[in-house]
Formats: structure tokens, sequence, C-alpha cells
């Protein structure tokens, strides 16, 4: 099984997704580490009650964004994993980082990209008069929320939602489509290849219940 690690900054509820998902010892894959660059992260606690080995590397700790990346690294080095997945992941990376684990890093973003890339992305979505909303699993490139994209689930706005109800029902959609994304980079149904998502099978779209 190849080795998973997890980068958060919160809930982490999209970690627990995955982590879910690699219970099923038919998963390609299992969780070595989550990491976190915020000690509050609430995430580290619900991964340390799956036994998984949780790091907290406190940006406040250091003087400049390369000097955090390297103690992320530090701990990244002793992981070695085949694969990171950024789940609400929120600082950028420096093109340096990215690079090192291109085509074997991948991220969620809840819109679909590329519309509303960056924050407040239910909010904006509903200012916009959007009928549908999303959230997508890319490869991460040197640009923020951008790179090939893997899967999408789509999912309707409906009259009243709000960005929080909107938000509620997107996430169910993200846990079903983190682990069918990442599942599909771990056996190689998809791969980057010259900045592309390069497929095998398809991935089938995932609906919201
Ligand atoms: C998720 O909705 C994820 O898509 C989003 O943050 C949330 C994290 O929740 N990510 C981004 O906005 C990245 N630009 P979680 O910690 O419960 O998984």
């Amino acid at each position: 099984r190849k080795r998973i690690a997890i980068l958060i900054s919160g809930r982490g509820s999209n970690m627990g997704a995955i982590i879910a998902a690699c219970m099923d010892p038919n998963f390609p894959g299992e969780v070595k580490a989550v990491l976190s660059n915020r000690p509050d992260a609430k995430g580290l606690e619900t991964a340390r009650r799956y036994d998984i080995a949780a790091h907290a590397v406190d940006q406040k700790d250091f003087a400049s964004r390369e000097a955090h990346e390297r103690a992320v690294l530090d701990v990244l080095g002793a992981v070695e994993p085949d694969v990171i997945c950024l789940a609400g992941y929120m600082r950028l990376l420096t093109p340096d980082f990215v690079r090192r684990f291109e085509g074997r890093m991948i991220n969620i973003h809840p819109s679909l990209l590329p519309l509303f890339p960056g924050l407040d992305t239910h909010a904006r979505a509903i200012a916009a008069g959007m009928r549908v909303h999303g959230c997508t699993v890319h490869y991460v490139t040197e640009r923020m929320d951008e790179g090939p994209i893997i899967a999408q689930a789509a999912i309707a706005i409906e009259p009243g939602d709000t960005a929080e109800t909107l938000a509620d029902r997107l996430l169910r959609a993200e846990h079903r489509l983190y682990p069918h994304a990442l599942k599909m980079m771990l056996t190689g149904d998809v791969r980057m290849v010259n900045g592309q998502a390069a497929y095998r099978r398809r991935a089938p779209l995932v609906p919201d219940d």
C-alpha cells in the first residue's frame, strides 16, 4: 500500500474521510502521518484517535515561509510519503516545495474550479447566482487552486441556501470525492503527464445524495 501524508490546518473532516477509506484493507494506500501548520487544529486530535502520527509544525515558530517549509520537509522526510494530500491546508506552498512533489500532491477545493479559486467560495457561488456548486480534487501546481483536475462533484444550489447550508452539503460530497480521487491516483488510473491529467479510466461523477 502506498504511503500517504495529509496536511491540514483545521477541522480535518476531509482528512477523516481519507483515514476512514484507508481502513479498508483493499484501499491502495494508508495514512502514515498528519501534519498541521497550526497546533490547535482539531484534526490533529482526530488523527491521534486513529493512532496516526500527528505533527504540529507551528508556522508562528518560524521567521519565514521557507523556514517553516524546511521543518515540514524534515517531518515528511522521515515519513517518506508516496503521496501528499492537502485537506484544508490553508497555507500557500512555495514553488520549490510544490516542485518537489509534482504529480504526487493533490488538494481539494470547495468549488468547481476554475470557478471561484480562493476563499469564501460558497458565498461567492450564491452571489453569482449559480445554480450548481461543487468541489474539485486537483494536482497541486505552483499557482494556488490551479493544476490539473482529477475529479469533481457537483451539487444543486437550493433556494434559501446560505453559505453555511451550502458548505455543509458540499462537505458531504467532498468526503466522498476525495477518497475516490485519491484512489484513482494511487492505482494509476490518473497520472499527471506534461502538466495534464492523463486517465486510464475516467472518473465517474460522484453525485450528491
Ligand atoms: C474544505 O471544505 C476544503 O475543501 C477547504 O477547506 C475545508 C476544510 O475542511 N479547502 C480550501 O478552501 C482550500 N483552498 P476540513 O478541515 O474539515 O477538511
